[in-house]
């Protein structure tokens, strides 16, 4: 039986693997999915012909529990909040490996070996750490408050590195003491699990704005290495592959993502975003200019090329039908349509991809920021559906902007920039946004599903 567990595991790895590699294309993301499923649903199966683990009837209540829960979180909760949902995901799975850790110390106290004191010790502190700085996370992103506080702030004070790194050294020192002698030791191992979970909590305790992207897939990835340790705890060959695997592409997808930002994890981990005191800037000076959606049509139907840029306002206006509906009309009005797509637009990565893939948007119309951002000034017109941040030129033109540096589609270049949004509102950096006063720059005003209609409506009456 052991040698068909372990085949079915190799099978499954090769699954997961095989799986995420399709994931990095949207032509076959979907089948990935399904592939990293199948892989998923092996392994279940093949876990539960092991007698030796729980009883079956405890198995079957978790599984129901968490069948029940996770249909409501698919159906509750709108895509928007996904990452806050990807938060609680990444804590719980930080909690269960904690737990695995506890359980394996209390089941094996008095022949513990080194080596699994050890994987308990890393397990309850990555487990530990995940779990409190994912729930810290998750009320950072919910905007949570408590009276004056605002949890979404970075919330720093002096010293607070120092007393990190003194932390961290405290945590390493309780985690080897308790490696080197586990027996009658239970004591290290409650302030190793003290430790980790404030050391969750003063970690993200900093971070804010625009960085929680990158803290949650940071999180992720510590997840995945938290179930790589649960696996050689139990020597367990397929959490320890599926646990590398996620743990290794959370990384990967940190390191995309502070690329996208042009930040390093440090300064992302250490810096406190929004912690400067923004002043207003000279660039946001100047005159807005309202359009309409009849003189808006006006504009793009004399266009020859046409780059929509969709943000976070797209996903909640769920714009995104009559967006390819709208650029399909002005295809058969002999213009070139694109799609230009910034890696942290929206609220997940791969937000605004799924949300066009949806509406059945040609994926050879996507355009990556670096190959449509040295022929904008060709563009004739840039349509801004919701988004805000990623548009933002203080990012390229204004040092003392806490995004500055950050890669931005430079629509401020196009000839002209139509952009759909409701009011003046700021967008998730909580920042003005020069782009609205500039010359080019025409402002319709209103719900961006309805703006979208109101454009398609004119082009169907022409
Ligand atoms: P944002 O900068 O957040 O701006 C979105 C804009 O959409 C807002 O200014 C809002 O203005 C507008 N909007 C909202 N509802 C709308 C509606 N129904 N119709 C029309 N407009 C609407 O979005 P972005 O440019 O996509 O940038 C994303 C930001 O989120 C970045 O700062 C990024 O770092 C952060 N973030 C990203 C992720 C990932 S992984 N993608 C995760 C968490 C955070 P009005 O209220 O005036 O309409």
């Amino acid at each position: 039986m052991s040698t068909i567990i372990q085949v079915a595991y190799l099978i499954a790895a090769f699954f997961f693997a095989f799986g995420l590699k399709m994931m990095s294309s949207p032509s076959t993301a979907r089948r990935g999915n399904f592939f990293s499923a199948l892989g998923m649903l092996l392994t279940i199966v093949v876990t539960l012909l092991h007698q030796e683990i729980v009883q079956y009837q405890w198995i079957l209540v978790g599984m129901v529990l968490g069948l029940l829960l996770g249909t409501i979180a698919a159906v509750r909760v709108p895509l928007t909040s996904m990452p806050e949902l990807v938060a609680v995901f990444n804590g719980l799975g930080g909690l269960a490996s904690l737990l695995v850790g506890w359980e394996a110390y209390n089941q094996q106290q008095h022949q513990l070996s080194w080596f699994l004191a050890t994987t308990i010790s890393l397990t309850i502190l990555i487990g530990g750490l995940t779990f409190s700085g994912s729930m810290l996370a998750w009320a950072k992103l919910k905007g949570v408050k408590f009276k004056a506080l605002e949890l979404s702030q970075p919330l720093r004070f002096s010293g607070q590195q120092i007393l990190n790194t003194l932390f961290l050294i405290g945590i390493l020192v309780l985690g080897i003491s308790f490696s080197f002698e586990p027996q009658g030791n239970q004591w290290l191992l409650l302030g190793l699990i003290g430790g980790a979970l404030l050391l969750g909590l003063t970690v993200v305790m900093p971070i804010g704005g625009a960085d929680m992207p990158i803290v949650i897939s940071l999180l992720n990835s510590y997840s995945g290495l938290a179930a790589c340790t649960v696996g050689f705890v139990m020597l367990n060959n397929i959490l320890i592959v599926a646990g590398a695997l996620v743990g290794a592409s959370g990384l990967i997808l940190t390191n995309i993502m502070c690329k996208a930002m042009n930040r390093s994890l440090s300064n992302v981990l250490f810096s406190g975003f929004g912690s400067i005191v923004v002043k207003e800037s000279k660039l946001t000076q100047g005159e807005i200019r309202p359009i309409s959606a009849a003189d808006a049509y006006l504009v793009i139907e004399a266009a020859q090329s046409v780059v929509f840029v969709p943000g976070y306002g797209l996903a909640v206006a769920q714009a995104q039908h009559g967006v390819r509906e709208l650029g399909e009309l002005l295809e058969s009005n002999g213009c070139e349509v694109r799609y230009a797509i910034h890696p942290v637009a929206g609220r997940m990565p791969g937000h605004m991809n799924v949300l066009l893939a949806e509406a059945n948007v040609p994926y050879d119309q996507f355009v990556e920021i670096e190959d449509v951002n040295p022929k904008m000034e060709m563009v004739d017109v840039c349509i801004v559906i919701g988004a805000n941040d990623v548009v933002n030129p203080a990012a390229r033109d204004d040092s003392s902007s806490p995004i500055h540096g950050m890669p931005i589609i430079e629509v401020d270049r196009s000839r002209v920039v139509i952009i759909l949004k409701r009011s003046m509102a700021k967008g998730f950096a909580g920042i003005d946004n020069p782009l609205f006063h500039s010359h080019n720059s025409r402002m319709l005003f209103g719900d961006a599903k309805n703006s979208i209609q109101a454009m398609i409506g004119e082009f169907k009456r022409s």
